[in-house]
């Protein structure tokens, strides 16, 4: 069934915070998507009077633009008019995917009032507008060395892992801010039981790669979804206002290295020396993070943080009206002075947040740290590797900490050399530390050897007495570094079962499914209420076809049993995000079975160019609703959901 050719529009209403954002001038391109109008020509845009006194709200219709010729060949490309020419100006190498659109720039829709700390304000300020003629100057200079890298890096083709034709093309492409639409139309019912918010990160380019890009280099953005419990819900996603994204916005264009898709060679040591001359010469201020925030979101002592594992996490405020907005970049109180890795864990019975941090040049190389309920930081405890590890996750259990140390590391020499930064190390020996959750240095610290093992996520981990062993549960990558790295090798992500004997010091490991039913199983989770215990079931992405995810699986660990929901012909999504009934606080008065509760999960149907939420029972695998959205909303990396009951006590 075709979608008719109609465009978004909806309705602005006094006090709205639902905003359209400017009118395109291109019709070819997706970017009609966008081009949203005020009028209510011909459109069923409803206002609808909510429960707040005073407050009008729109809702939005939710049609869509007709999709393009071949959704999946093609990029629907949101990026504001910048000086410099980029690499997407340039002729596609190969005929993988057609060149981008460049839409005309439209003006960010800045609707709520945003609490700010002194520091963010200030930088948000920064322009080219109050440099002094001689920094006016130097950037013209440094314009031009830039312009002569950017000429360099076009002579020579990128791998597909660096290419932005490939790595945000289709529904990987970045859209723009959407300011909460209420009122979604559904179909099915809602479940009471899901009152709140579900937030997914992901990333989002603000800008054209000026060169190379990877996937993980976007700006940060989140889709949040708001439950009211009444059946009702609204839509917004918005980009976490990072010290980068906000300098970059005032520039007008990316300026800041990225950490994948351009650190690879000499141009990526150029393009290094050129960011470090503009920090220099203050054209740019790399002193309060780097980071894009777009990877993981955890909720701990009453705020939501939007985390990448190369800065301090940011704090992001959930309105009363179900909007987002930044509060800025979050040091828990002065206390954190080192990034954090994008998973740390909250152990559902003590309430501590656990975290690691790695650094990529210096030792210590990795730290372990832990933060009390209330937001108490432990020291650090410095964990002896003998290299830079790239540690994107780990586990806990009851008494434990369990951290990879494996085989992607980081070598700068490659750099030098030419290569990337990032490399599978086939000589390192693959191991799992252990070492107590209380610990205040690493003398425990119990290393144990796991031959040729690369597990990117740990679903869960857990002790078994009986045998003295830990359980580790993850999802074991080969080749390893094929996410950043070209590779000829078909990726393939097994999910598998690690035990780490304590009696022996040695390790065995299993697939979980068996080699018939074998499929890639990537972002996903178990019952977060039992993190750290035994679980029977892990929710995972089917991530087929690779790097698509066209469906879940609800997976029995203990007997390799699977069940298989799928979105349909031309539908995929990203992780699914296992919502237990009750919450942790409620758990003493129910005796709720393990898997009872829901699995969300954002579809986009790459036919119909539609996006959507869907609601399914995770016990019957049958869907209960789905949500239609207003925009697109596109494939992204973590999530959590906030109960309505957390969201009252926000910081
Ligand atoms: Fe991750």
């Amino acid at each position: 069934m075709a979608a008719s050719p109609v465009s978004v529009s909806w309705v602005k209403q006094p006090y709205t915070s639902c905003r359209p954002s400017a009118s395109s001038s291109s019709s070819s391109s997706l970017l009609t998507e966008y081009s949203s109008s005020c009028s209510a020509l011909g459109n069923p845009c409803r206002k609808k009077k909510q429960q707040q006194p005073n407050i009008n709200i729109t809702s939005c219709s939710l049609q869509t633009t007709p999709p393009p010729p071949s959704a999946s060949a093609s990029a629907s490309f949101h990026f504001p008019k910048q000086s410099l020419p980029t690499l997407i100006d340039q002729p596609v190498p190969s005929t993988s995917t057609p060149p981008l659109t460049t839409p005309s720039p439209s003006p960010r829709p800045r609707p709520c009032p945003r609490k700010q700390n002194k520091e963010f304000s200030t930088h948000q300020q920064q322009s080219q507008w109050d440099w002094n003629p001689l920094q006016r100057a130097a950037a013209l200079a440094l314009d031009a060395v830039e312009a002569a890298i950017a000429s360099h890096e076009k002579k020579h083709p990128l791998p597909k892992t660096t290419d932005p034709r490939v790595q945000i093309a289709g529904n990987f492409a970045p859209v723009p801010e959407q300011p909460p639409c209420h009122s979604l139309p559904v179909t099915g019912k809602i479940p009471g039981c899901i009152q709140g918010v579900y937030v997914r990160n992901g990333a989002n380019p603000l800008h054209q790669p000026a060169g190379g890009h990877h996937l993980f280099d976007g700006d940060g953005m989140i889709h949040a979804v708001r439950f009211q419990g009444d059946g009702s819900s609204s839509y917004t996603c918005r980009f976490t206002e990072t010290h980068r994204m906000v300098q970059e916005r005032a520039l007008g264009r990316p300026v800041f290295p990225k950490a994948i898709g351009e650190l690879h060679g000499n141009s990526g040591i150029a393009r290094l020396l050129l960011f470090y001359a503009r920090g220099l010469l203050g054209l740019l201020d790399h002193t309060h993070g780097i980071g894009v925030a777009n990877a993981g979101l955890v909720y701990f002592n009453n705020r939501l943080l939007a985390m990448s594992e190369d800065d301090l996490p940011y704090h992001v405020l959930v309105t009363p009206l179900g909007d987002l907005t930044t509060v800025g970049r979050y040091d828990f109180n002065g206390q954190l002075n080192s990034t954090m890795i994008a998973h740390p864990k909250i152990d559902p019975v003590s309430q501590e947040l656990f975290a690691l941090s790695y650094d990529v040049v210096k030792k210590p190389y990795l730290k372990y740290f832990r933060f009390s309920p209330d937001g108490n930081k432990s020291q650090d405890v410095e964990i002896p590797l003998c290299m830079p590890t790239m540690i994107h996750d780990f586990a806990i259990t009851e008494r434990f900490v369990v951290i990879p140390d494996q085989q992607v590391v980081f070598n700068l020499v490659e750099l030098i050399r030419g290569g990337s930064p990032v490399i599978y190390d086939k000589k390192k020996m693959s191991r799992f530390g252990i070492l107590d959750k209380n610990a205040t240095d690493a003398k425990g610290i119990r290393w144990i050897d796991a031959p040729d093992c690369f597990c990117f996520h740990v679903w869960n981990a857990w002790e078994e007495p009986e045998s003295e062993e830990v359980v580790v549960v993850g999802s074991c990558m080969t080749p390893p570094d094929s996410i950043f790295n070209e590779s000829d090798e078909n990726l393939k992500s097994v999910l598998s079962e690690i035990r780490l004997s304590l009696r022996t010091g040695e390790s065995t490991r299993r697939p979980i499914i068996c080699e018939s039913e074998q499929v890639n199983l990537e972002a996903g989770m178990v019952n977060r209420n039992m993190l750290g215990r035994k679980t029977r079931y892990a929710y995972l992405a089917l991530a087929e076809p690779w790097p698509k995810v066209s469906g879940f699986a609800k997976v029995d660990l203990s007997t390799g049993e699977v069940w298989k929901y799928t979105y349909g012909e031309e539908r995929y999504g990203g992780e699914p995000l296992f919502l237990p009934r009750s919450r942790p606080e409620e758990l003493s008065d129910q005796d709720d079975e393990e898997d009872e509760g829901h699995i969300l999960a954002f579809v986009h149907d790459e036919k119909e160019w539609r996006s959507e939420l869907r609601i399914v029972n995770a016990r019957t695998l049958e869907l209960e609703a789905s949500i239609e959205l207003p925009s697109r909303v596109p494939y992204g990396f973590h999530g959590t959901f906030i109960g309505a009951q957390e969201l009252r006590r926000q910081a």
